[in-house]
C-alpha cells in the first residue's frame, strides 16, 4: 500500500507521475472518484489544505469528510485504537497531525493509504504543488535551482528532498533550523544527491536562482491584539535580529534575482519573512501556488489510489 508521509518513500518517476496527472486534471476533470471518501483529520488549523482536499474531491466526483480532532473522541482514548476505527469509514486519509509519528502510526495499518497533510516535519504536498508551479514556467526541465530563504522547516524539508531527487540544484539560506521539523535522515538522502547548498550568502544563494522560496519564521503565538506578549518578548527579538537579513523583499529580488519568481506557501506574516512589495511584485506567483494546492492534491489521492 502506497502512504505519502516524508516523500522519502518517492522515487524520481513517482513525483514526475504525480506532476503529471495534476497536469491533466488540471486541464480537465472527470467523476473519478464517485463513491469514493476522503477522511480529513485534523489537529491544527487550515486553510489551504482544508479547502483544496476538499474542493478536489468534489472535482473528482468524490467526498470528503473533515473531522476536527478536537471535536472528535481522540482526548478520551488510545490513539492507535481511534484512528483505526476512523480508518474503516473512507478510502484514504489525510492527516493534519501534531508529530509525523502519529501519521506513520496510522500509515503502519496499511489499511488505506494515508497521507500527511503537514506535520511538524513533512508537508509533501506542499512540496508537489509548488513543483506543478514552478513547471508552469516552462516545463520541469526549466527549474533549474531554487532558493529557500529564513528558517528550515517542514516545508524546505520536502521541497528541498523533492527538488533534490528531481536534480533541481536547492540553496538554502537558513541561519536555523525549526528543531522539531529536523530529519537526519532526510537531510543525508537529500544532501547526497548532490544537488543542495547551504550558504548564509545571499548574493551566492539568489545567483541564477528561478525561484525563491519562504516561510515564517515568527510565532503568531507571541502576538496579542497587534502587540508583542511580554513573555515573548525576548525570543521575539532574537528571532527578528537573526531572521530579517533573509527576508523575501523586492529589493533584495531586484539586487539579485530580478528573473526569479517568488513563491510563499501561506499563511504570510507580512514585515516579517515576506513583505507587501514581495507579495505584490510583478514576479510574484504566491496566488497560482495557493491554487495548485487543489490540482495537486486531485493527483496525489488518484496516485494513491491507483486510479491514473
Ligand atoms: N500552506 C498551507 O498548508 O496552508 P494552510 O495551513 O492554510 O493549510
Amino acid at each position: 500500500m502506497k502512504h505519502i508521509i516524508s516523500l522519502k518513500e518517492q522515487s524520481k518517476k513517482d513525483i514526475l507521475k504525480m506532476l503529471d496527472i495534476a497536469q491533466k486534471l488540471k486541464k480537465n476533470n472527470k467523476n473519478y472518484l464517485s463513491n469514493k471518501t476522503l477522511i480529513m483529520l485534523f489537529q491544527k488549523h487550515s486553510t489551504r489544505t482544508r479547502l483544496s482536499f476538499e474542493a478536489g474531491m468534489t472535482q473528482l466526483g468524490g467526498h470528503a469528510i473533515f473531522l476536527d480532532a478536537k471535536t472528535a473522541q481522540f482526548s478520551l482514548t488510545d490513539f492507535a485504537d481511534e484512528i483505526r476505527a476512523v480508518m474503516r469509514f473512507g478510502d484514504i486519509l489525510a492527516f493534519r497531525a501534531m508529530k509525523a509519528k502519529d501519521v506513520e502510526t496510522a500509515a503502519s495499518f496499511n489499511k488505506i493509504p494515508v497521507i500527511d497533510a503537514c506535520s511538524e516535519k513533512y508537508h509533501p504536498c506542499q512540496a508537489l504543488s509548488d513543483i506543478l508551479t514552478m513547471s508552469e514556467f516552462g516545463g520541469i526541465q526549466k527549474i533549474k535551482k531554487i532558493a529557500w530563504l529564513g528558517i528550515e522547516n517542514n516545508v524546505s524539508n520536502t521541497l528541498k528532498l523533492a527538488c533534490a531527487k528531481l536534480g533541481i540544484e536547492v540553496a538554502i539560506a537558513a541561519p536555523e533550523a525549526d528543531k522539531d521539523s529536523v530529519d537526519k535522515e532526510l537531510n543525508k538522502m537529500a544532501e547526497e544527491t548532490g544537488n543542495v547548498t547551504k550558504t548564509l550568502n545571499l548574493k551566492e544563494a539568489l545567483k541564477d536562482t528561478n525561484y525563491v522560496h519562504t516561510d515564517t519564521w515568527m510565532d503568531m503565538e507571541f502576538f496579542q491584539n497587534g502587540k508583542v506578549k511580554p513573555k515573548w518578548k525576548k525570543e521575539y527579538e532574537r528571532r527578528k535580529k537573526k531572521f530579517m537579513p533573509y527576508q523575501l523583499n523586492a529589493k533584495l529580488i531586484n539586487k539579485y534575482a530580478p528573473k526569479a519568481k517568488i513563491m510563499h506557501c501561506m499563511p504570510m506574516h507580512i514585515g516579517y519573512e515576506i513583505t507587501r512589495d514581495a507579495i505584490d511584485h510583478k514576479n510574484s506567483i504566491i496566488f497560482t501556488q495557493a491554487e495548485n494546492r487543489m490540482h495537486m492534491q486531485k493527483a496525489v489521492v488518484m496516485w494513491l489510489l491507483g486510479k491514473m
